[in-house]
């Protein structure tokens, strides 16, 4: 049990050191949270995304999954995806996937992970689809780097697709959706230049 009171520890002293640094700063953030963005990501644990962008609690609407993924009947997603467009009113979807992706790796690999199959068979269709230029890259690590970043193309889209990202660019919302990728390697991101929606 000892690392789980260490969790707490952690958190008494992360809870101190927020109001030392702003007295109103859970008051505040009790009372409203007015993310601009929404970020849709990978579940893996390397990949923080407050911290990857500097943002506070209260900054960032965050959604993770494996493999980031935006899957059209996903309710979690686009639950997800629905309040942050019509609710709170994030100008910005990011969809941000990362190098070194273990779902993307596991989703091109013979060999069976159990149930996470049937999510990755996704990625595993994007892979199937592009396999000849994918099997044009020098090897097999770049092959899943590229991979990663056509996935994170591929949830961009789909995200443009759904019913409230059109309804919410129909009603003349200002919402755009961009594909990012991080570096577990450097901490970098990169913007794959695929965003959608008003200039
Ligand atoms: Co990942």
């Amino acid at each position: 049990m000892k690392t789980l009171k260490n969790l707490f520890i952690n958190n008494r002293r992360w809870a101190k050191q927020m109001t030392q640094e702003d007295p109103n700063f859970f008051k505040n953030l009790a009372r409203q949270q007015t993310p601009k963005y929404l970020w849709i990501g990978c579940a893996d644990s390397r990949v923080p995304a407050n911290d990857i962008v500097g943002l506070l609690p209260g900054e960032l609407f965050v959604h993770r999954n494996v493999a980031n993924l935006v899957i059209h009947t996903d309710m979690n997603c686009l639950s997800v995806l629905q309040f942050a467009v019509e609710v709170l009113k994030v100008e910005h979807v990011i969809v941000c996937g990362h190098y070194g992706c273990g779902g993307i790796k596991a989703a091109v690999e013979e060999k069976r992970h159990g149930l996470i199959d049937n999510w990755l068979r996704h990625v595993r269709d994007i892979y199937q689809r592009n396999e000849r230029s994918l099997k044009s890259e020098k090897g097999k690590v770049a092959l899943l780097r590229r991979l990663c970043e056509m996935n994170i193309e591929e949830q961009v889209v789909n995200a443009a697709n759904t019913t409230i990202v059109r309804d919410a660019w129909r009603r003349g919302q200002y919402l755009k959706i961009h594909g990012w990728i991080y570096d577990i390697h450097d901490g970098l991101l990169k913007d794959l230049g695929v965003s959608v929606g008003e200039k």
